[in-house]
């Protein structure tokens, strides 16, 4: 089994996200430490917790990390995922688990522990960024590094040219991109787009399997309403599944390696900016992923989600 870390702001998606890992038989989730991004970090640990709670996992620790970008004031995404960040469900908290602090000891640890440990970071990289910083020897080891972030040829979801967790903490974002002794696998908008959960689909998990159909429909229909208000899109697009889905199955998706840095001032701040003509001539910091098999990724998700055992 692959030891993982899922470093999270959860959050409609990234619950998705969390759901998929639980059901993975591939993946040994050691630990799940909590970012501030789409919602403060008390609240993302809160609802890790839910989630936990939903896959009968609550012997998987929470910890929390970071409470503010390194730099940048905070700016969190409740427009997109709820004011509870999932979906305005108001699911009542767990109580007899609780999240603990030290997010960072934690991550610098089980690198030390598992040299071959993965990490999936679905929000801003502001926990890896201090983690980094603060024990650089602990990362000499890692080879497998996701982050779901950036957009390459795609347009941003912040701005003209920014998706958000880079945006959020550009300035981590830009350090973790010059820092890691590996290269990142960047899960940007240009592959997370292709990923849309249509009503069909949720029909289908909610036949197949009603306990967690319902638990998804409830809270993605504020995601609904927003992915049609903004973009049209009918459904809403889950991005963080698809870094989870990646570190099982590579093969989803193609990409290529470049040079990459992240925009830290200005107009196009948070901006992931590939080299993809090579052109700085800088050593290759990053595998860039173009195209994915929507289908195969929804297959996969499907039969892991709807046919988890009923909570
Ligand atoms: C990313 O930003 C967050 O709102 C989502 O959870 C995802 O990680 C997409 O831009
Ligand atoms: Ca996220």
């Amino acid at each position: 089994k692959q030891k993982v870390i899922i470093d999270c702001d959860p959050g409609i998606d990234d619950s998705l996200a969390l759901l998929l890992a639980l059901n993975s038989p591939e993946l040994d989730v050691i630990g799940i430490t909590i970012v501030c991004g789409n919602v403060p970090v008390s609240l993302g640990a809160d609802n890790a917790l839910k989630i936990l709670r939903l896959g009968k996992r609550l012997d998987i620790p929470v910890y929390i990390g970071a409470k503010k970008p390194l730099i940048r004031d905070y700016i969190s995404a409740q427009d997109t995922h709820g004011v509870d960040g999932l979906g305005e469900t108001n699911i009542p908290a767990v109580t007899n688990v609780y999240a603990k602090s030290g997010a960072i000891d934690f991550i610098n640890q089980s690198l030390i522990q598992y040299p071959d440990l993965t990490i999936i970071a679905i929000g801003p990289l502001t926990n890896i960024a201090i983690a980094l910083k603060k024990q650089p020897t602990a990362w000499k080891s890692l080879k497998n590094f996701i982050s779901m972030g950036g957009a390459y040829k795609s347009y941003g979801n912040c701005s003209p040219v920014a998706e958000y967790n880079y945006w959020c903490d550009p300035d981590a974002a830009n350090y973790v991109y010059s820092s890691l002794p590996c290269k990142i696998t960047m899960v940007g908008l240009d592959v997370t787009r292709k990923i849309v959960l249509t009503p069909n689909i949720l029909e289908y998990i909610c036949a197949i399997n009603p306990k967690m159909g319902s638990f998804i429909r409830a809270i993605t229909r504020f995601y609904f309403d927003f992915h049609w208000q903004q973009e049209k899109v009918i459904g809403c697009v889950i991005n963080d599944p698809l870094a989870i889905a990646y570190a099982i199955t590579p093969t989803l998706c193609e990409g290529f390696d470049a040079y990459t840095q992240i925009e830290t001032i200005g107009i196009s701040l948070g901006q992931s900016i590939v080299d993809a003509q090579n052109i700085f001539k800088h050593v290759t910091n990053s595998h860039i992923l173009t195209k994915v098999d929507d289908f195969k990724f929804m297959h996969m998700f499907l039969e892991r989600i709807a046919t988890a055992k009923e909570p």
